[in-house]
């Protein structure tokens, strides 16, 4: 349990730590918390201490098994900026309303703000919270919190002409939301976007994403790889290794340079170090407002 006692113009929290690359290490979030007398914020105790609301679940869409997409609605949530990821969770069997057994874990929402958001996960067997996520259907509920956290969003961007936003796995989540909005579209002459996955089956939102080909055209390209099998319709291989291949550029009709690339990493970390040192190689560091990079980085775990 979080302390909470006052000393004056303080309080006594205990502190997560959240690196540059806005990793939010949930697995350790005790062990990442240290008691620190910090001066009360009302973001700091909505991001330790969340306040929840209920969220109805309206919408499940199976992907493939274990790989699922829900629709929550609810009007509690604050506005957010595509990118950034909401708390979600689930009251384990005979602990209805007890907010202290609640078991809850970060997730990217997929959808910009609005009455109804779109989370897009995956079961990890023998995790603790994704199967029982993965039983919601429409007509369930869960615990949302109601304020939106992260610094993964366009905003963090330096000014490039082209926009490459690559993800493994759940990662893609983030890039559904910010690309359903205007402001990639207003601000960067070309996006491209590379998901890598195991299997053919992994792969989601592939209409939602080509319709941008046709709608947008010469300004998205999609980039698909698979680590597990062949397909006539992707890449096959790891994101790192397609980079140094020369196959992901090639595809991409486009280069990856410090010059006039912006370039945000999702998902599976040992990813996003193999690329950060890739790209790294190229004169491409992490983004930062003190000094300018190209790259912005969100770790899943
Ligand atoms: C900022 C942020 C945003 C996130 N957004 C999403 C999201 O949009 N969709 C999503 O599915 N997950 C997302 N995650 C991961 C999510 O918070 C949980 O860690 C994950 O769902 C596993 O929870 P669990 O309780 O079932 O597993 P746990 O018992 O907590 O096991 C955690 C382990 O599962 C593995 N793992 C965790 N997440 C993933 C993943 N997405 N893909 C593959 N392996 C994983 C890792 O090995 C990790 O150590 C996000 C994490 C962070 C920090
Ligand atoms: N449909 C599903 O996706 C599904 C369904 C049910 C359960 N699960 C479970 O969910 C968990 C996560 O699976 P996931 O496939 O979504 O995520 P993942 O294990 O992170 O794999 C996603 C992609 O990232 C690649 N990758 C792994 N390490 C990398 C690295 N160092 N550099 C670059 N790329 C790297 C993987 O390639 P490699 O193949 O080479 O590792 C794969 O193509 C697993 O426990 C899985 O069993 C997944």
């Amino acid at each position: 349990m979080l302390g909470r006692t006052q000393f004056g113009g303080s309080v006594l929290v205990r502190q997560q730590i959240i690196s540059d690359d806005c990793r939010v290490p949930h697995e350790s979030f005790e062990s990442s918390m240290r008691p620190t007398a910090m001066t009360f914020t009302h973001s700091f105790f909505e991001f330790v201490m969340p306040q929840w609301c209920t969220g109805n679940v309206v919408d499940q869409k199976i992907w493939s098994p274990g790989l699922f997409t829900i629709t929550v609605a609810t009007d509690e949530v604050a506005p957010f900026l595509p990118g950034q990821f909401l708390q979600l969770g689930v009251f384990p069997d005979g602990h209805d309303g007890d907010e202290d057994a609640l078991i809850n874990r970060p997730y990217s929402v997929a959808s910009p703000h609005g009455s109804e958001l779109e989370f897009f996960i995956v079961t990890v067997p023998d995790g603790e919270l994704t199967p029982r996520l993965e039983k919601l259907v429409a007509g369930s509920t869960l615990q949302v919190s109601k304020k939106a956290a992260g610094s993964f969003t366009l905003k963090k961007s330096p000014e490039k002409k082209h926009l490459w936003l690559l993800a493994t796995g759940t990662g893609l989540a983030p890039y559904i939301a910010m690309l359903r909005t205007e402001e990639p579209w207003e601000r960067f002459e070309k996006i491209v976007l590379v998901h890598g996955v195991r299997l053919a089956s992994d792969l989601a939102y592939t209409e939602e994403l080509k319709a941008y080909e046709t709608s947008k055209p010469g300004r998205f390209s999609l980039v698909q790889s698979l680590t597990r099998e062949d397909s006539d319709d992707a890449l096959r291989g790891r994101i790192p290794e397609l980079l140094s291949s020369g196959q992901l550029e090639s595809t991409a009709s486009c280069e990856i340079n410090a010059e006039d690339s912006s370039v945000y990493l999702c998902g599976n970390p040992a990813m996003l170090d193999s690329m950060e040192e890739a790209l790294g190689q190229r004169d491409m560091k992490k983004h930062r407002s003190k000094s300018p990079g190209n790259i912005v980085l969100e770790r899943y775990w």
